[in-house]
């Protein structure tokens, strides 16, 4: 049968290649930074010009009506953030905000696309470094025309790990997680890592650079796409909790697999964190 949604995941990979340019071009001149949920929340006139572009492009070729759109800058200004069985876009235009301000270059592009809650496929195109990572579901996972395999590691001594801080800086969270990235730096692993972008950390770890790339805190936009291709790459995904992977909870540990997975899983300390689509 032919695959209903090629066109759309080839489209996708040409507006994420576009954005990209958009920000590299914004990030040569003076950027305007203004915040959210935190001062430490920051989103500037690029995010919001890049998420337009985007969805303007995705609208004009499939029609407005039929498919729906989560965008990370949408929803700062109100819209809903519920996934329904129709298709719908998650996208983040600028996934590293923080990093894009200060000139740190992990920056990317996220887009994800979704029919019946599933994940059909996601492009993550990290604009600064120019990889452009992308993974149908069934059809394996990419970096440029390169297939991508997680790691082989299975011993977590032997492992680097990822984590984020996020942009919640209330001290009884900011203590769990470095209470948490203690007890697995002291398992002991070969390191732990960040790039400040989840959609990056998750190509890392579909790569095989990393085993690991967990967080509480992050939102669908920041990974949808990132969970197809770690899957796709041959990795696992899972709740914080050991439970499956719920992509509106805002928490996830994505790995090479699931021994890897369940090992940190044993020190996570969990807190709360608001669902995506919490009513
Ligand atoms: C953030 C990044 C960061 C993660 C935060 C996200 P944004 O996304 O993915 O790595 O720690 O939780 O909010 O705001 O730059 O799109």
């Amino acid at each position: 049968m032919e695959d209903p949604w090629q066109e759309a995941y080839d489209f996708a990979v040409e507006v994420a290649r576009g954005a990209g340019a958009v920000i590299r071009k914004a990030a040569e001149s003076e950027i305007k930074v203004s915040t959210k949920s935190s001062t430490v929340d920051l989103v500037t006139k690029t995010d919001e010009r890049v998420e337009k572009i985007i969805i303007g492009s995705l609208k004009e070729q499939f029609g407005e009506g039929t498919h729906c759109f989560i965008g990370e800058e949408s929803v700062a200004n109100g819209e809903s953030c519920n996934l329904t069985d129709k298709p719908t876009w998650i996208i983040d235009p600028v996934d590293g905000t923080t990093n894009f301000v200060h000139g740190f270059p992990f920056v990317a592009v996220s887009i994800a696309f979704a029919v019946n809650k599933q994940l059909e496929f996601g492009v993550i195109y990290s604009c600064l470094e120019d990889k452009m990572y992308r993974a149908r579901r069934g059809k394996g996972a990419f970096c440029d025309d390169e297939p991508l395999a997680v790691s082989d590691v299975a011993d977590i001594h032997k492992s680097i790990i990822i984590s984020e801080h996020g942009t919640d800086r209330s001290p009884e969270k900011v203590k769990k997680i470095f209470s948490t990235m203690q007890k697995i730096l002291c398992i002991p692993v070969h390191g732990l890592r960040g790039s400040g972008t989840a959609a990056t950390n998750m190509c890392l770890v579909a790569s095989g650079a990393v085993e690991a790339f967990f967080e509480i805190g992050i939102h669908c936009w920041d990974i949808a796409a990132g969970a197809v291709i770690v899957k796709e790459a041959g990795g696992v995904l899972l709740d914080v909790d050991g439970g499956p992977f719920d992509l509106m909870s805002r928490r996830m540990v994505s790995a090479n697999n699931e021994t890897i997975a369940r090992r940190i899983i044993k020190e996570i300390e969990i807190f709360d964190s608001e669902r995506d689509d919490a009513p």
